[in-house]
């Protein structure tokens, strides 16, 4: 297995020669040390079945099932699917999912540890995703912002960008909302984490889902201060070239392992869709906060 520097791009690694059937524990441990330094890694030249793809997440840690089933593979909910080709004359997975700057899951209390992408039909053109290492964001801020970000918690919520369901139809939106509330409440997390591997201290905000920010007392946070940090860390960024900003590209066989406490991505989708069929599987290991 040969592990080297993504030649595209500001960050991440490729792996050649990982077998995810056959490969040692020893391989799965140095790509997942590598997930969490490089914060990308791309497995190239992956032929896996729904079941091999789920097994392999789980060489990596606990899989999680998406609390919603409609995006569930009819043959393993742990596969998240995201899809616009009907199969057999039904609707897949969802589609358009994730064009907008999250971390996936933080509206849970418990965040996924790793995200694994592989996609099943890859675009011609305008493939990838765009992704913010935010610690290195973290980093790069201004003194003022990072003092007036320290202590404080954040709020995140599924609410902005929950998917009406085919079951919703016709229903009042206030209903809908009061179920969200119910089934899935907001969660705080503090502003800065630390990373349990790399303790590095991490910016845990995404303009998607994290609507406002606390003091520790419940005093609410100067709404300017959440701006300023969306701006600064380049997520206002709608030309994506803001320099914090990586541009992710895959070709078939690809399969992509990122650090999804560090990274808040968007898919990159256009206004005239080309087919497109992707399945994620997500894994908890270490929760520290
Ligand atoms: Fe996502």
């Amino acid at each position: 297995m040969d592990i080297t520097p993504q030649e595209h791009g500001k960050f991440g690694a490729t792996v050649e020669g990982f077998d995810a059937l056959i490969s040692p524990d020893d391989d799965v441990e140095a790509i997942k040390q590598t997930a969490y330094t490089q914060k990308i890694v791309v497995l190239k030249n992956q032929k896996l079945t729904p079941q091999q793809f789920v097994a392999l997440g789980r060489r990596f840690g606990e899989p999680e099932v998406y609390y919603q089933p409609m995006y569930h593979h009819p043959e393993c909910k742990e596969i998240f699917v995201s899809s616009n080709v009907p199969q057999d004359g039904e609707r897949v997975g969802v589609p358009q999912t994730g064009k907008f700057w999250h971390s996936d899951y933080s509206f849970m209390p418990r965040p996924f540890s790793l995200t694994f992408i592989y996609p099943q039909v890859v675009p011609k053109k305008n493939r990838g995703t765009y992704f913010i290492d935010m610690g290195r964001a973290y980093a790069s801020l201004p003194e003022r912002l990072k003092q007036a970000a320290a202590g404080t918690r954040a709020r995140h919520s599924s609410k902005r960008y929950f998917k009406i369901r085919p079951t919703d139809v016709f229903r009042p939106i206030g209903e809908i909302l009061a179920e969200i509330e119910k089934e899935n409440p907001d969660v705080f997390h503090p502003t800065v984490v630390t990373h349990p591997v790399t303790g590095e201290e991490i910016l845990y905000i995404s303009e998607a889902l994290t609507h406002e920010l606390m003091q520790k007392d419940g005093t609410p946070v100067d709404e300017d201060v959440l701006q300023e940090l969306f701006d600064s860390t380049g997520q206002r960024d709608t030309t994506f070239t803001h320099d914090n900003i990586h541009l992710q590209s895959f070709e078939e066989g690809d399969l992509l392992i990122w650090d999804n406490r560090s990274l808040i991505h968007r898919a990159l989708h256009t206004s005239t869709p080309e087919p497109a069929v992707s399945y994620r599987v997500t894994v908890m290991d270490i929760h520290d906060w």
